[in-house]
Order: structure tokens, then C-alpha cells, then sequence
């Protein structure tokens, strides 16, 4: 790990511990638009926003934060250019690789969250080795979402409550929130706080459409691979503004 300075590892004085979110969830957003901006082909902003997602989990880490869940490639993301959609594949698994030990020399703890079984199997079998590698890991746990779909997350849930229903394990009277979310794929992982999407798009784009019921939102027109440590403080300090009210008073 190379050190970084004092003063970016340690929690900014402006914002307040007590009140920073357990689990931040990000959309992140707006590589292409960024490369486009430089006349570099799309895929440059995919690489360069890997930099800016290793970076943001280091922050999230010194910050105190306990779990991070990144979007990574949705189920919708299949209908772009085979081109890019192979690059991308390849850098998932290309970058697994490289930081896998990093991640296990720094308490990381990955997850990967979505329809893995669609995914090229050499992927499929670097996801299930950084997953193992890293299970005993505590200092953070960094949800990956690939091959992710909040709608089809929510399908697999109800057919696997179902056939167990039809099998007579269950009784419909006992499926309740408690039950369903142990059918999700983020079972055991609690729901975002704060969610961010970046480069200034307001929609969710069938993002955890289950656990952000009551996750803050922060829509930042910065464009992904530029969202640095000072624009997630931003973030942060917007967040601790937001009274939370859970539908009381
Ligand atoms: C997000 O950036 C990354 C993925 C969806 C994989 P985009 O590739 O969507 O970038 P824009 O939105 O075209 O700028
Ligand atoms: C959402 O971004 C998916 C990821 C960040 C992986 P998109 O760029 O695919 O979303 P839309 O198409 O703008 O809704
Ligand atoms: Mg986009």
C-alpha cells in the first residue's frame, strides 16, 4: 500500500463521526462521457474509473465506513457494443486479479452481488476465489454489483420463496420483509444509508431497488472517474445536513 498523507487518511474535522453512514452504495456513473470529453475511446473511462472506485474504498476505509457497494455492470448494460461490453468483462476480471492480494493485506472483504452465472467462467472463477480469499476479512466489506438487476434480484427471491412454499417448507403467512431480504442477493448486508450516482443522472437504473427505501440520494454532476476523495467528503457533508426521518416526524 502506498502511504498516503496524514491529513487525507484521517476523518475530515468538518464532518461529524457519530453520523457517518454505515453503507454507502454508488451509481457510478458517466465513464464514457468522460473519455468522449478528452477525445479517448470509451473504454479509457472505464479504466481510469477503476483508479477512482480503489480509491474511494480506501477513503471509505480510513473514514470509517463499513461497507461499500459498487455498480459495476448492469443486467440492461448487456445491450451496449459487444466491443466494449468484452473490455469490460476483461478489466473485471484483469483488475480482480492484480488487487487481490491488496485487498486481503488490507482487511477488505469482497462480494459480488448479481447474476454471476451468466458471467464468463474465467470471471466466474477469479470472483469465486477473491470471494474465499477474502471472507474472514473485517475492516470493510466491498459489494461488487455485476451482472446486476434490482428487478431480476427481486424474481429470484419470490421463485426461490416459492418453490419452497410448493414444497411445503414454507407457509405464505411466514414470508415477511425479514424473510424476503434472506432471499436477496445482498442477504446479510445492511441497506445503504447514502447512495450516490454520478455525472447527474436522477434515476436508479435498477439499482438495489429493494434496500434503498430509505437511502439519502446524492446526484453530483462530477463524472465518475473524477469523483475524488473531495468530492465524496462533499457528499458526506450533504448527507450529515439530511434529517432522517423514516416516515415519522
Ligand atoms: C458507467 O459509465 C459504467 C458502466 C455502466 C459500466 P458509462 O459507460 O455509463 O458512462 P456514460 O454514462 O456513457 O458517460
Ligand atoms: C448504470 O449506468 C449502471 C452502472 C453504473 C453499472 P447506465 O449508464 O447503464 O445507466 P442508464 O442507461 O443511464 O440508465
Ligand atoms: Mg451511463
Amino acid at each position: 500500500m502506498t502511504t498516503q498523507p496524514q491529513h487525507l487518511t484521517i476523518l475530515p474535522p468538518d464532518l461529524d463521526i457519530q453520523r457517518i453512514p454505515r453503507h454507502v452504495a454508488v451509481i457510478m456513473d458517466g465513464n464514457g462521457r468522460w473519455a468522449k470529453q478528452r477525445n479517448l475511446p470509451r473504454i479509457m473511462g472505464h479504466q481510469r474509473g477503476v483508479d477512482t472506485l480503489k480509491d474511494l474504498l480506501r477513503c471509505c476505509k480510513d473514514w470509517g465506513i463499513q461497507a461499500l457497494t459498487a455498480y459495476a455492470f448492469s443486467t440492461e448494460n448487456w445491450g451496449r457494443p459487444l466491443p466494449e461490453v468484452d473490455f469490460l468483462m476483461t478489466l473485471f476480471e484483469r483488475v480482480l486479479r492484480r488487487e487481490i492480494n491488496e485487498m486481503i493485506d488490507e482487511g477488505v472483504q469482497i462480494h459480488f452481488v448479481g447474476d454471476l452465472h451468466c458471467l464468463p467462467a474465467s470471471l466466474q472463477a477469479e470472483i469465486e476465489r477473491a470471494m474465499e480469499a477474502t471472507q474472514h476479512n473485517q475492516k470493510i466489506q466491498f459489494v461488487v454489483a455485476t451482472n446486476y438487476g434490482g428487478r431480476r434480484e427481486i424474481i429470484q427471491a419470490c421463485r426461490a420463496i416459492a418453490t419452497q412454499a410448493s414444497q411445503g417448507q414454507l407457509n405464505p403467512e411466514d414470508i415477511d420483509e425479514a424473510l424476503f431480504e434472506r432471499h436477496l442477493y445482498t442477504a446479510g448486508i445492511c441497506d445503504p444509508d447514502l447512495l450516490i450516482r454520478t455525472s447527474g443522472e436522477m434515476r436508479v437504473s435498477n439499482f438495489l431497488l429493494w434496500q434503498v427505501a430509505y437511502a439519502e440520494i446524492y446526484v453530483t454532476e462530477t463524472l465518475w472517474p473524477d469523483f475524488d476523495r473531495r468530492a465524496f467528503h462533499q457528499a458526506l457533508l450533504q448527507y450529515q445536513q439530511r434529517h432522517r426521518r423514516f416516515g415519522r416526524l
